[in-house]
């Protein structure tokens, strides 16, 4: 069987790790596109010398040309601006509405059953607008979110508890942005209600810190914004489509009155396989949990309306 072919569009730091990390499972061909003249090439021939070091045989090459991207099984979107110290995700809309829009006009019809993947910001709505640009089923296009910030809780739970991530579970839900919401009924330190071990004063901290895990990283670096986490949660959404693992991720997917909600993209406990999101759950929330749930996507309705004037 042929080895599939995933097209990385946007070579810059989010999406070269991206490369890395999939490169090291041998699991699919690697393509890299970048606008930058030279750089996704070069940054695909020292990918695929590290590839020798680690034997894996796949082809990784790198591209100015969209059409090059022709037949893949998957798109991963990662171009556009990266927010500054003091920004918001949102400021971003407009400007990378543009870039989406044009990339996605021109690469899905040369990859029409390709499953979508989109992590330029702001996220959901960025993931709302290449599930109408491209036509595709919604199954097929999901945004990278939800995965990164339950990383982030769960780093610094483990951080706290000085346990292991692995004995940790929980699941942020909502818009990828400052109004996410961390499911503290939901965490889980192996199978026990996190109330057991960490204060609420202290827990409601750690959940304030993970809603603002990706500002205090841009805030550190200056020039851009995190990606190890996020190219690492990208890698573990891909590894789950590709190799039919049916794990549940919290992702950007598409709501069709789940949680109360409808007609857009939010982080949702998502079943990822094969298909793509086969299913979206409806996991129990408290009240209050719902309530910030509804509220988020609330806001994510609002980007969706601005969103409008860009199709
Ligand atoms: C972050 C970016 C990927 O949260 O949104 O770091």
């Amino acid at each position: 069987m042929a080895r599939p072919k995933v097209s990385i569009i946007g070579a810059g730091n989010v999406g070269a790790t991206l490369g890395l990390l999939m490169a090291q499972t041998g699991l699919c061909d690697l393509l890299l596109y970048d606008i930058q003249e030279g750089m996704p090439q070069g940054k695909a021939l020292d990918m695929a010398q590290a590839c020798a070091l680690w034997g894996v045989n796949i082809s990784v090459a790198g591209t100015n040309s969209l059409q090059d991207t022709a037949g893949s099984a998957a798109l991963v979107v990662t171009a556009g601006l990266a927010r500054k110290p003091g920004m918001s995700r949102e400021e971003l809309l407009k400007a990378n509405a543009q870039i989406v829009r044009d990339i996605l006009q021109e690469a899905v019809p040369l990859s029409p059953r390709a499953f979508l993947i989109v992590v330029t910001n702001p996220v959901d709505a960025m993931t709302w607008l290449a599930w109408r640009l491209s036509n595709l089923p919604p199954q097929r296009v999901m945004g990278m979110g939800g995965v990164l910030d339950s990383a982030r809780l769960r780093a610094f739970l483990s951080t706290e508890l000085r346990l292991s991530p692995q004995d940790i579970e929980c699941m942020v839900l909502g818009g990828h942005g400052e109004q996410m919401v961390p499911v503290k009924s939901l965490i889980r330190v192996k199978g026990v209600a996190v109330e057991s071990f960490i204060p609420e004063d202290r827990l409601q901290e750690i959940m304030q810190r993970t809603r603002q895990g990706g500002a205090e990283i841009v805030s550190l670096l200056r020039t851009g914004s995190a990606f190890y986490a996020p190219a690492a949660s990208v890698a573990q959404m891909l590894k789950a489509v590709l190799l039919d693992e049916r794990r549940l991720l919290a992702c950007s997917a598409y709501l069709q009155g789940q949680y109360g909600v409808e007609g857009l993209f939010a982080g949702v406990p998502a079943l990822l396989g094969a298909h793509g999101v086969e299913e979206v759950l409806e996991v129990p929330l408290t009240k209050e949990e719902l309530q910030a749930f509804r509220l988020s996507t609330e806001r994510l309705r609002e980007l969706i309306e601005q969103l409008k004037e860009v199709l």
